[in-house]
C-alpha cells in the first residue's frame, strides 16, 4: 500500500499564468511535472508551456514550496462542425505520487472547471489515454472520442486516434455543436 499524505491542511490556489508567474513557483510546478510525467522529463526541464501553448491559469495545491498537485487550463478557440467554440483545455493533470488516491486532484478538476464556467468557457476538454479515463470519469466528465478529432502539428492537420480519448464537460454549452471536432491547432 502506498503511503498517502493528509492534503486537508494544503494551500489550494488558482494562480493566472499568461507566461507571467514567479521563478520559484515556476521551479516548483517544473518539478512536480517532471516526476508525474517522466517520458517529458526533458520538456519539463526548459519549459512548463506544453507544446508551447501557455496556460490561462493554473490550480495548483502547495505543501509548504512543493506543488504536490496540479492541473492548466488552456484558454483556445476550436471549431466544431460550423461552430465556433472556446474551450477551457485542460491538462498537465498531475498529484505527487504521497498525494493520490486522496480526492485531492478532484477538488483541483472541480476548482478548474468551476473558475473555467466563472470566465466564461463554453466547454472544458482533454485529451487522455484510456488508463486515466476513470480519474476524469469520476469528475463528470464526458467521453467525446467517437467525434473525429483534427489537431494540426507543424502545418500537418493530424487525425487524432481512437486510443487518444477526448474528454468534455459542458459549461456555457450545454453540450457540443454537432460535427467534427477541428483543433485548430495542436492539443495542449
Ligand atoms: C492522473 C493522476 C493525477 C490521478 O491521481 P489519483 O486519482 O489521485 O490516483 P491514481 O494515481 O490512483 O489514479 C487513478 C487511476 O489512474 C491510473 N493512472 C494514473 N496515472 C497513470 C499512469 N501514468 N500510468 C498508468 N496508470 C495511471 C491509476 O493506476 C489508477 O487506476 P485505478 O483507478 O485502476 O487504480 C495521477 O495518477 C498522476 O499524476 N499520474 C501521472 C500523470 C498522468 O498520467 N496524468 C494524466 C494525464 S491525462
Amino acid at each position: 500500500m502506498r503511503p498517502t499524505k493528509p492534503t486537508t491542511s494544503l494551500d489550494v490556489r488558482t494562480i493566472e499564468d499568461h507566461g507571467r508567474i514567479p521563478a520559484d513557483l515556476d521551479t516548483a510546478i517544473l518539478l512536480t511535472l517532471a516526476a508525474c510525467y517522466p517520458e517529458h522529463r526533458d520538456m519539463f526541464a526548459r519549459t512548463r508551456h506544453w507544446r508551447g501553448h501557455v496556460a490561462a491559469y493554473r490550480v495548483i495545491a502547495l505543501d509548504g514550496g512543493v506543488v504536490a498537485a496540479h492541473v492548466a487550463v488552456v484558454d483556445c478557440t476550436i471549431r466544431v462542425g460550423e461552430a465556433s467554440v472556446r474551450v477551457a483545455g485542460v491538462g498537465q493533470v498531475a498529484a505527487l505520487p504521497p498525494y493520490r488516491k486522496t480526492g485531492l486532484i478532484d477538488g483541483l478538476l472541480a476548482r478548474a472547471v468551476d473558475e473555467a464556467k466563472d470566465r466564461g468557457f463554453d466547454v472544458g476538454m482533454l485529451f487522455c489515454q484510456e488508463r486515466v479515463r476513470r480519474v476524469y470519469e469520476r469528475n463528470g466528465w464526458i467521453d467525446i472520442t467517437d467525434r473525429p478529432c483534427t489537431r494540426t502539428e507543424a502545418g500537418e492537420r493530424i487525425l487524432m486516434p481512437p486510443d487518444h480519448l477526448r474528454m468534455m464537460v459542458p459549461l456555457a454549452m450545454a453540450e457540443l455543436p454537432p460535427g467534427s471536432i477541428d483543433l485548430a491547432g495542436d492539443k495542449w
